[in-house]
């Protein structure tokens, strides 16, 4: 038998890290919130030579958004950056909005957010599980607020992900909107983490520590919004390709550019 042309060898080969990636994802923890704070506890550094995957170190890629933002977000409204991570974002919103609160399941990742803004007045964080029935309450005060959302979906299963849209739902009111920007890429988990630089022989540290700490991610997409943000509950205001801009792991720019999806939405009356 003839073996195979080097197009289909080179194209197998890249699943030869599969029982790596297998080895190295069993111990996350199963459960999220556990695996999430567990996560942020264990780094060291954001920003300029970041530890976190999805941080690319710059505000480049929310200044892409704010056109699309200030079609749709009342500028008078607070904002609430939901799973804000480190606060990189809810900071960069903090530059156009009178008032941001950052909200995370993770207590280390609001210490860490809160210890990155000091000096900043505009912006504060608080600890939440967004999917938790009722959570939207109480966080600031009467009225209604724009929700931000970046990465946040496609990290959690479809039953999470509507209980969090319920608490967005209540959030923004009848004046809030909702931005929303997440990972949509198209392939199994081989060639995602392919296409971040992962190869046989060399996994980029920010990568291997998200594939050993946290849960993998799925994506999110129209088909995706769909499901979970119904037309009789929500109006789409406006939506597109986006892309995610991460840490630069490698020198080749593309691997830390990710196929995403960004929507903007209200809720229907
Ligand atoms: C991929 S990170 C994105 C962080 C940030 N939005 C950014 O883009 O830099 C996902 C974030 O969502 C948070 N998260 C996950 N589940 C959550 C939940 N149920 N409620 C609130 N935050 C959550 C995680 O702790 C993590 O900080």
């Amino acid at each position: 038998m003839s073996s195979p042309p080097d197009s289909v060898r080179s194209a197998l080969s890249k699943y030869l890290i599969l029982p790596k990636l297998i080895r190295l994802s069993r111990s996350a923890p199963k459960d999220r919130a556990v695996a999430w704070d567990r996560y942020w506890a264990g780094i060291a550094r954001t920003g300029a030579k970041s530890e976190v995957l999805w941080d690319s170190g710059t505000d480049h890629e929310v200044l892409g958004y704010r056109d699309a933002l200030e079609r749709h977000f009342d500028p008078a409204l607070p904002v609430v950056d939901i799973g804000c991570g480190h606060g990189g974002f809810s900071r960069a919103l903090a530059a156009f909005y009178p008032r941001v609160l950052g909200v995370d399941v993770s207590a280390h990742a609001v210490a860490r957010a809160r210890g990155e803004s000091a000096g900043l007045d505009n912006v504060s964080f608080v600890r939440r599980d967004m999917t938790q029935p009722g959570a939207g309450t109480g966080l600031v005060g009467p009225g209604d607020v724009n929700v931000f959302i970046r990465g946040v979906l496609h990290v959690l299963d479809r039953t999470d992900q509507g209980a969090l849209m319920d608490n967005v739902l209540q959030l923004v009111g009848t004046r809030g909107a909702v931005f929303l920007a997440e990972t949509n890429f198209q392939g199994n988990p081989v060639e995602y983490v392919s296409h971040l630089g992962a190869s046989v022989r060399n996994i980029p540290a920010p990568l291997e520590l998200a594939i050993r700490k946290l849960p993998m991610p799925g994506r999110f997409g129209p088909e995706e919004l769909a499901r979970v943000l119904p037309a009789d509950r929500w109006s789409l205001l406006e939506d597109g390709l986006a892309t995610i801009e991460t840490n630069p792991m490698t020198d080749a720019p593309g691997d830390s550019l990710i196929p995403g999806y960004f929507a903007l939405l209200r809720a229907r009356q």
